[in-house]
């Protein structure tokens, strides 16, 4: 059964540490995931991006594919299945097709416009039980088209979004999508715990996950970040994992050319990458 992420921001504040969110991208990704939550018994948020649900044909797919994994699987930790960035059609058809949980990304627009679109959805996700997370300072670089500036966000437009009821609230302190150039800055905890003051008990999340170094993350986590999503690492662990095997010839040995057998190594490789950051994020045997 998914869950939403309400009672999982709630423990990891009290318990002060972050619960990933790990996008998929499909079966394997969501299986190795899924598999490696069950394993450090640690609780799991999938994430989907409006891409990555068109990739595999539609979010009705992904919600019937992910619900049918938890039961094949036998998977008992709290698993939500969640919408990445999404646009507001994008939420509303997620809604639609059984998520547990939204994302509507706002920051594109004015803030009375995204105050007024979060407001709605705060009231349906409130009727149907889902949780919502809401954005404020768009997130930098480049994710599925949707190309952030890498604002910082305003703690008082934070404080006007947290207050229409939010579950939990993405803010921007300096933290992009992909890999960090080298000559990036860092997180600006200044911007964060201005937030956090504003804002209280909100749970906040990080986006970004990818290559923020380990002290970074904790002390994130110590200033009030309960969610921190990933990405990228997955993908380039997997894509290394699998050019390795047809660098080594793998496929042209027996039947190495089977994707059960070709996808194999990659979907070791995130699980790997998903353990190294439950154990890093504090969320093994938190479920
Ligand atoms: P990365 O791809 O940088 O890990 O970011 C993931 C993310 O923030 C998804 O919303």
């Amino acid at each position: 059964m998914l869950v939403s992420v309400k009672e999982m921001m709630q423990k990891a504040r009290e318990g002060k540490y972050a619960v990933p969110q790990i996008n998929i991208n499909n079966l394997e990704w969501t299986k190795s995931v899924l598999a490696t939550a069950q394993e450090l018994q640690s609780p799991v948020i999938l994430g989907v991006s409006e891409g990555a649900g068109k990739y595999m044909t539609g979010f009705k797919t992904v919600a019937a594919m992910v619900k049918a994994m938890i039961e094949e699987m036998n998977i008992t930790v709290p698993v939500a299945l969640h919408l990445d960035h999404g646009t507001y059609e994008g939420c509303k058809k997620c809604i639609e097709a059984g998520f547990s949980s939204i994302m509507f990304d706002g920051s594109k627009y004015p803030i009375e416009e995204n105050v007024e679109k979060t407001r709605e959805l705060v009231n349906i996700c409130a009727e149907k039980g889902l949780s919502l997370e809401a954005e404020v300072g768009s997130i930098g670089g480049e994710e599925d088209g949707v190309v952030g500036m890498g604002e910082f966000a305003d703690p008082e437009e934070c404080k006007k979004i947290a207050d229409l009821g939010v579950d939990i609230l993405a803010a921007g302190i300096g933290n992009i999508h992909g890999k960090y150039p080298e000559n990036w800055p860092g997180l600006n905890f200044d911007v964060l715990a201005n937030v956090k003051a504003k804002v209280g008990d909100m749970p906040l999340v990080l986006h970004g996950g990818t290559g923020i170094p380990a002290d970074m993350i904790q002390k994130a986590i110590s200033l009030g970040v309960c969610k921190i999503n990933v990405n990228t690492e997955c993908q380039l662990s997997f894509a290394a994992a699998t050019r390795k095997y047809i660098e080594e010839g793998k496929d042209l040995q027996g039947k190495g050319y089977d994707p059960r057998k070709l996808l194999a190594p990659g979907a070791e490789a995130i699980k790997e990458t998903v353990k190294e950051k439950m154990e890093l994020f504090g969320s093994v045997g938190k479920a």
